[in-house]
């Protein structure tokens, strides 16, 4: 049977719950930052196994099966879309603290295809052309995929100086390896020096006249996909740890598939998301109601998905949705 429990002083990411009752999903237990049990949070979080962070065991109490259901106050879908969309407006707010210097260094996490690159892409793009207005030059690079440690360091060099940005995107393998991550770990700290040391003898430095040392004093922002707190390797997770300590982390988490689609809807809204393909008001929400619909075969469900749909809705205008089923949903 379904046991509950009233939490009588506890909170959830920053918000506070008092005397409120969840379903119990495992009793108090004690973590790295503390104690925390671990309750159903749908009803209230929209979220279905969180962890509320309690003090003592005393905070809460086991109670008999509340008689109605726990009626959630529901955040209506316009309230959704608003708290994503100021979710994104930090990431362009952030962005452009970067690109001003104000901010040093940034991680930037979030599920694929939300618009990640997009927002950051957007602001580069922006100061760039603000640069070429006021004379000022600001130096950015987004580097995508893979680095190697010495690809990254004569990355870092490159741009060392207090007019450049330098964007990681997709680099996530730098995070398992130890010579980048030491080298993240220095281009990231918040201090207000930053050397940046390559310790071994390098023929391909020298011959480039890079230096084996050398103050940072850039911009960096690193984009991934990975939730830190969620790395199963210990040995990863302090390092990570270790970064998330030394700079601003952002996470652009959206928790379930109900922000997931209203992710969607916000910029469908914007006009921008399906703006190369002509559709008309009823076009664009035949391709969100059949997300919404299919939503848990897609593979993905993301403004990327969206787009790959919206190009089959373009080129196949009667049996799209058939072959969107066949190309953008998983096999079982
Ligand atoms: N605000 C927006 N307006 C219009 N299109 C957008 C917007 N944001 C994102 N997109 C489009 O959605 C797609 C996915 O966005 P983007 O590549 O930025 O995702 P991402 O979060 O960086 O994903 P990944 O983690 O896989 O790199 C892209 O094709 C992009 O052009
Ligand atoms: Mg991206």
């Amino acid at each position: 049977m379904q046991a509950f429990v009233k939490i009588k002083s506890g909170s959830y990411r920053n918000q506070e719950v008092r005397d409120e009752v969840f379903p119990l999903i495992k009793q108090f237990q004690l973590g790295s930052k503390g104690g925390y049990i671990t309750v159903d949070g749908s009803g209230r979080f929209g979220k279905d196994k969180i962890r509320v962070t309690v003090a003592s065991p005393t905070d809460y109490e086991l109670v008999e099966a509340p008689e109605a259901p726990i009626v959630a106050p529901q955040e209506d879908d316009e309230a959704v879309i608003a708290r994503i969309a100021e979710r994104f407006e930090i990431l362009d707010d952030m962005t452009k603290a970067v690109l001003n210097g104000d901010i040093r260094a940034m991680i930037v996490a979030g599920p694929p295809g939300i618009g990640k690159s997009y927002g950051i892409e957007s602001q580069l793009e922006k100061a760039n052309l603000f640069d070429q207005i006021s004379g000022r030059r600001v130096k950015s690079e987004m580097i995508k995929g893979t680095a190697t440690a010495l690809g990254m360091y004569k990355a870092l060099y490159k741009y060392s100086d207090d007019n450049s940005v330098i964007v990681f995107d997709d680099c996530d393998s730098i995070l398992l390896d130890d010579v980048c991550l030491n080298l993240l770990k220095g281009a990231l700290d918040s201090s207000k020096k930053r050397r940046i040391s390559w310790l071994a003898d390098s023929y391909s430095l020298r011959n480039e006249g890079i230096p084996d040392q050398f103050d940072f004093k850039g911009g960096v922002i690193f984009i991934t996909n990975l939730k830190f707190d969620q790395m199963k390797s210990q040995k990863t997770r302090d390092h990570l740890d270790a970064i998330q300590s030394r700079c601003h982390y952002l996470d652009l988490t959206l928790d379930t598939m109900r922000d997931k689609i209203l992710r969607i809807k916000q910029i469908a809204r914007t006009g921008m998301l399906f703006e190369d393909y002509d559709f008309d008001q009823i076009q664009q929400d035949e391709i969100i109601d059949f997300m919404t619909e299919n939503q848990n075969k897609l593979r993905e469900v993301s403004l990327r998905m969206a787009i790959k749909i919206a190009q089959l809705r373009k080129s196949f205008p009667f049996k799209w949705s058939a072959l969107a089923s066949t190309t953008c949903m998983k096999s079982i």
